[in-house]
């Protein structure tokens, strides 16, 4: 009989998990074993609830978004308000049977897969690094990113067009929680005069002498590509099942702000001109759709080699991407502590500030 391999995909969706899924199956099913997805995330594994993934399931899929198994933010060990349930979730799988577990995620996820391992009640897991925020640790690029990258770089090129007619501040807020990686390649991608991020603390002062001096130069307006984790956090927008703070909505207070400073210090060129700030907060659109072919190649070989670490019996390891090679890393390396913007990248963009 085929060993079986389950799979999951846990935290937010990602573009290209379903190309890993791809990946896995088709690697898997060639090497011999029977292939099963776990349904939504580590819910599935608590409940048992698993769905079987043939040759056909899998044609094609690499080029839709979203998961084809469902996921969900669900711990098995225990967080804040949440149980230990580690125990419901190692029974289930030995009670189906598992020989090993491919998991799919960000940091969250993957924490819950190097504690399975490290407590040795289900040691056999290969971890996949997934987010749209690339900020996981021990992988160069998360899958994802580079979809939610080109998503968020079109949107400001359609901004630039609506704010130049009507010589408007565009306030745009990307998604990336503490770090700045996606607003800071859509910035600069997308032409964004001023780009702000979670890892250099920001002068206003000297975002409102960016737009006057844009005003006065005769540009006339101003894009600002805004980090959603920009501001400090409070728990008042609540939290996910994993204790992270719920971001979003940073925009709108900043756009306030600018509104509010553009109407006290800035001068009309003509009785009619009105100085307005306007904000678009992109939100999930970033993660939704089909995957660039960066990520689709990237989650395809990601799953492939992911099958090839199951049959090493490399467990507790994670798949990276290091240059162009796709290799593997501890799990442990990349859990707890998140892969921030450096400060050179941010330095790149400060030099096209204003331009
Ligand atoms: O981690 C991916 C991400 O899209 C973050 O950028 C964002 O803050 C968060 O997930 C949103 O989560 P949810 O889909 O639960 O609102």
């Amino acid at each position: 009989m085929a060993k079986k391999i389950g799979i999951l995909t846990g935290g937010g969706d990602a573009p290209a998990l379903n190309a890993v899924i791809r990946g896995i199956v088709v690697n898997g099913i060639k090497s011999g074993f029977e292939v099963v997805g776990f349904v939504d995330g580590w819910a599935g594994v608590l409940n048992g609830r698993t769905m079987d993934l043939t040759l056909d399931d899998v044609e094609d899929i690499h080029r839709q978004g979203g998961t084809i198994i469902g996921t969900s933010r669900t711990p098995i060990f225990p967080k804040k308000g949440s149980p230990d349930r580690s125990d419901q979730a190692v029974a289930s799988l030995k009670k189906l049977d598992m020989h090993a577990l491919i998991v799919i995620g960000g940091d969250d996820t993957q924490g819950e897969a190097d504690r399975l391992f490290k407590d040795k009640r289900f040691p056999h897991v290969v971890g996949v690094p997934k987010t749209i925020d690339n900020d996981l640790k021990a992988t160069d690029y998360t899958f994802g990113f580079n979809t939610a990258v080109e998503i968020a770089t079109q949107a400001i090129d359609r901004l630039h067009t609506t704010a130049k007619s009507h010589h408007r501040v565009m306030i745009i807020e990307i998604m990336g929680r503490h770090a700045g990686w996606m607003t800071l390649e859509a910035g600069m991608a997308g032409g964004a005069h001023v780009i702000l991020i979670p890892e250099v603390e920001y002068d206003f002062n000297e975002v409102c002498g960016v737009i006057k001096d844009r005003y006065e130069s005769g540009k006339g307006y101003t894009m600002i590509a805004v980090a959603e984790g920009i501001e400090e956090t409070d728990e008042s927008k609540g939290t996910d099942n994993f204790g992270n703070v719920k971001l979003g909505g940073v925009c709108e207070a900043f756009q306030e702000r600018v509104q509010e400073w553009l109407e006290a210090n800035m001068e009309k060129p003509y009785p009619e001109f009105k100085f307005e700030a306007r904000s678009v907060r992109l939100g999930h659109v970033q993660r939704g759709g089909p995957p660039t072919a960066f990520d689709r190649n990237l989650g395809l070989r990601y799953g492939i080699k992911a099958i090839e670490l199951v049959k090493s019996e490399t467990w507790g390891h994670m798949v990276s991407l290091q240059g162009t090679e796709i290799k593997a890393v501890k799990l442990e390396d990349a859990v707890g502590g998140y892969k921030t913007v450096p400060e050179g990248r941010s330095e790149e963009a400060q030099l096209l500030q204003g331009l």
